[in-house]
């Protein structure tokens, strides 16, 4: 595990993973690229997330709403109305800061005198349509919860479902964070993964414990060290305007314990603001128990990019390898961005070459892999490890007499021979 945040920053610019946004304009502020490796991790983190709950699980939809919405939304969700942050401004330095971080109400940064604290939304507005006039202003969502809200009605009706049952939703929110930071932590621009989970009001307390351990144990069963994760449940006095409970699972980040996903009861507050602000019934009309009730929702919500942060600390491994530092990524193997690197050891041996490229082709039809040929096998090594690949294949002189392969594993480093034709058999049964 990583101590340091600034070691994993510039590990993931130098080995293609996350980039600053605009970053030849002297880059944006808490906004980041996903390049070529950054890209496949987060999208294996989804496609965990998505199979666990929408296709190992029977009693979750997937949707994907439209990041803009009616104005009207956020109105009703109480975004419009409390979704802000209290913050002074420096008199002197002129920077902005929200008021919980400063000390002596002076400013942090130079010492001076600040202004009167006021309240500063977090949402983007956007004007929509050609008129700017305040009619048409909506905002880029700041959660993606309020588009399962407002689809309760339409996927009960057109999936024939019952409650309990949850929605899930993968997608970007969007927040004018002003402490900024951190790396992927805390960004502008970022994505969640949420499920809203309608239950029978009064099953909603059992519902919620469930969903914190069933979110607790994910992390787990997906690599992290039990003893850098722990939930922290919210003081009466720190709960959203929405919500009954909420628990934080928190992970130790190089910048200390912080907040990784929540859980919440979000009671039934959203299905009856919809209800009260569009007019529509959105209530629930149960068919065996003949009663009509507004279901309350439990909301484990998670970020994308802290969960990517989360298990890229979590693997990173630095280990004395024959007098030298190896660095190298345990990711898990569902997670890990490239599956299989296949390395000729020699370039200029054609038959060697061949066969290189006959076995990547064969793979990578299967999974993401790499083939290299830039560097001595030391270095191609440093490279897989750094990066995570649980797998390098190295083809030989001896491969093309005996048809076999090494396989090294990364973790053990332990080589072994394979069989060029049980390759494929072998890598993908590993890699399950
Ligand atoms: N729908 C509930 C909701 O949005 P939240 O605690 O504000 O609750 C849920 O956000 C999760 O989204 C957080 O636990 C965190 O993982 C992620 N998140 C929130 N703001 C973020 C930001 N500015 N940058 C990165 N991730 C963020």
């Amino acid at each position: 595990m990583l101590s340091d945040m600034d070691l994993l920053v510039s590990l993931c610019k130098r080995r293609g993973f996350i980039f600053q946004s605009s970053e030849i304009y002297g880059g944006m502020g808490s906004v980041w690229d996903y390049g070529p490796l950054g890209v496949e991790l987060k999208n294996n983190v989804k496609q965990a997330w998505w199979r666990t709950y929408v296709y190992e699980r029977s009693d979750i939809e997937g949707l994907d709403a439209a990041i803009l919405m009616h104005p009207s939304t956020w109105v009703a969700s109480g975004h419009v109305g409390s979704f802000a942050d209290t913050l002074v401004d420096c008199k002197d330095c002129k920077k902005r800061f929200r008021l919980d971080r400063l000390q002596a109400k002076r400013c942090p940064e130079c010492g001076g005198e600040v202004t009167e604290p006021r309240k500063f939304n977090l949402m983007f507005k956007v004007p929509i349509g050609a008129v700017e006039d305040f009619r048409n202003i909506s905002y880029l969502r700041p959660e993606t919860a309020q588009g399962i809200f407002v689809n309760f009605q339409n996927i009960i009706t057109s999936m024939r479902r019952k409650v309990p049952f949850g929605i899930a939703q993968i997608g970007k929110a969007f927040r004018n964070e002003i402490t900024t930071g951190n790396f992927i932590f805390r960004c502008r621009e970022f994505e969640q993964m949420e499920i809203e989970y309608f239950v029978e009001p009064g099953t909603d307390e059992e519902w919620y414990k469930r969903w914190v351990e069933e979110r607790f144990n994910w992390y787990i069963r997906l690599g992290i060290g039990k003893e850098n994760l722990r939930l922290r449940e919210h003081p009466k006095d720190e709960l959203a305007h929405y919500a009954k409970a909420c628990t934080d699972i928190e992970y130790k980040f190089p910048i200390g314990w912080s907040e990784l996903e929540g859980i919440a009861n979000r009671t039934d507050f959203d299905l009856k603001q919809h209800m009260n602000e569009s007019g529509k019934d959105l209530a629930y009309f149960d068919d065996e128990k003949k009663a009509k009730y507004i279901p309350f929702v439990i909301e484990p919500s998670g970020g994308v990019d802290r969960t990517v942060l989360a298990f890229l600390v979590d693997a990173y491994r630095e280990e004395p390898v024959r007098g030298e530092k190896r660095v190298y990524l345990a990711l898990h193997k569902h997670l890990a961005p490239v599956k299989v690197a296949i390395l000729p050891l020699l370039r200029n041996r054609d038959e060697l070459v061949r066969l290189a490229k006959d076995i990547a082709n064969t793979l990578r039809k299967r999974c993401k892999i790499m083939y290299d040929d830039t560097a001595s096998i030391g270095r191609l090594y440093r490279r897989q490890d750094e990066i995570g690949t649980p797998y390098c294949v190295t083809v030989d002189v001896e491969s093309l007499s005996d048809h076999k392969v090494t396989v090294r594993d990364r973790d053990t480093m332990e080589q072994k021979r394979v069989p060029v034709q049980e390759l494929e058999t072998y890598l993908l049964g590993q890699l399950l």
